[in-house]
């Protein structure tokens, strides 16, 4: 088998990468490099540089590797950035999987894997959510996910191919130090740029009805999130015509305030944080039930919120070597 892994110089995409290698399948990178960086693909796994809008390179290279299964994970992700430019999004994230999924068609690709998110869910009101918790996205970054997925699932349903979407939750942490998510558009790099700038870090709303007022996430390392990939993988190419949807998470909510007291304690910073509006759009908490990944890809995860942290804070410190303290 050779995997095409879109998205693949990304901070999660080398991850998969590495774990697709590391389980004995040979891979091929396709990445326009507009968020990736050409240095995290390993030496011995070929770089294609393209969009997957361009679809005359696609075929190319789906021919040229004899591509058998594809992991779809290039997409812009920036939720606050959707709203800004919802037709930036649908044209790279919708109009970007149609053109790839046509390509994937027509050179007979057997295998889809799809990298959606907790997103599609927009504010579950439940306790754990289900795969079938209804999906109200209120981002057009979560649209463009949902409708991700419904390309992904007419198209397997019109063609045999197998199909897998994984709705990932919070993503945190890294394999190693070169791997470490260099965005700040999340929760945890965040704090740990207010805390390189001896600034508090920040609590967006600490009223809603959670047990101490701040936000629950489920918050899941990236390794085993590379691993619930591995596996999907594994299952598409042992049984044609799947159709899966599956929530990664660890199905244990932590609140922001919890996640940056970790933090603190970790750094050896203790800034208490500074509290302020609520962000719009957030919900007050999303945690998955991670059942369906058990039982359908015999997949959990692994780590936990310490070994998210302390890998994380690794990665920051080695781009920020100020941030060590002592
Ligand atoms: C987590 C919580 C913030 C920063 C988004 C996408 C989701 C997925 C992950 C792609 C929220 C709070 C944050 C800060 C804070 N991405 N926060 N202070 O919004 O849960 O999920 O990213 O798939 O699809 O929706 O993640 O890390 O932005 O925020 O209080 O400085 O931390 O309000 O409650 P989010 P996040």
């Amino acid at each position: 088998m050779t995997w095409l892994i879109t998205g693949g110089a990304g901070y999660i995409g080398a991850h998969v990468v590495r774990a697709m290698t590391d389980a004995g399948e040979r891979t091929v990178v396709y990445d326009d490099l507009s968020t990736g960086i050409a240095d995290r693909v390993p030496a011995d796994v070929p770089l294609v540089t393209g969009s997957t809008l361009d679809g005359e390179l696609l075929a190319r290279t789906l021919a040229g590797h004899a591509v058998t299964g594809v992991v779809h994970l290039a997409a812009k992700k920036q939720v606050g950035e959707s709203v800004e430019r919802p037709l930036h999004y649908y044209r790279e994230n919708v109009e970007g999987l149609r053109v790839l999924l046509e390509a994937v068609t027509a050179a007979g690709v057997r295998s889809f894997v799809f990298s959606s998110s907790a997103a599609v869910y927009g504010m579950p009101d439940v306790e754990l959510v289900t795969e079938e918790t209804p999906c109200v996205p209120v981002s057009p970054y979560g649209e463009t996910k949902l409708a991700g997925e419904w390309l992904v699932r007419a198209t397997g349903r019109a063609t045999g191919l197998s199909t897998a979407s994984l709705r990932y939750f919070n993503v945190a942490g890294a394999a190693s130090p070169v791997l470490a998510d260099t965005g700040v558009f999340n929760l945890v790099p965040m704090v740990f740029e207010k805390l390189t700038e001896d600034a508090p870090p920040r609590v967006f709303g600490d009223d809603y009805a959670t047990p101490d007022g701040t936000c629950v996430r489920d918050y899941i390392h990236v390794a085993d999130l590379a691993e619930a990939h591995v596996a999907a993988a594994h299952a598409l190419q042992a049984s044609p015509g799947r159709d899966l949807t599956l929530n990664i998470g660890r199905g244990e909510g932590v609140s922001v305030r919890e996640m940056i007291d970790r933090i603190n304690a970790l750094t050896g910073h203790d800034r208490p944080p500074a509290v302020g509006p609520r962000r719009p759009g957030d919900p007050a908490r999303v945690v998955a039930s991670a059942d369906r990944a058990a039982a359908e890809l015999g997949w959990k995860a692994k780590h936990d919120i310490q070994d998210m942290i302390t890998s994380a804070w690794a990665g920051w410190v080695r781009l920020h070597p100020e941030a060590a303290r002592g």
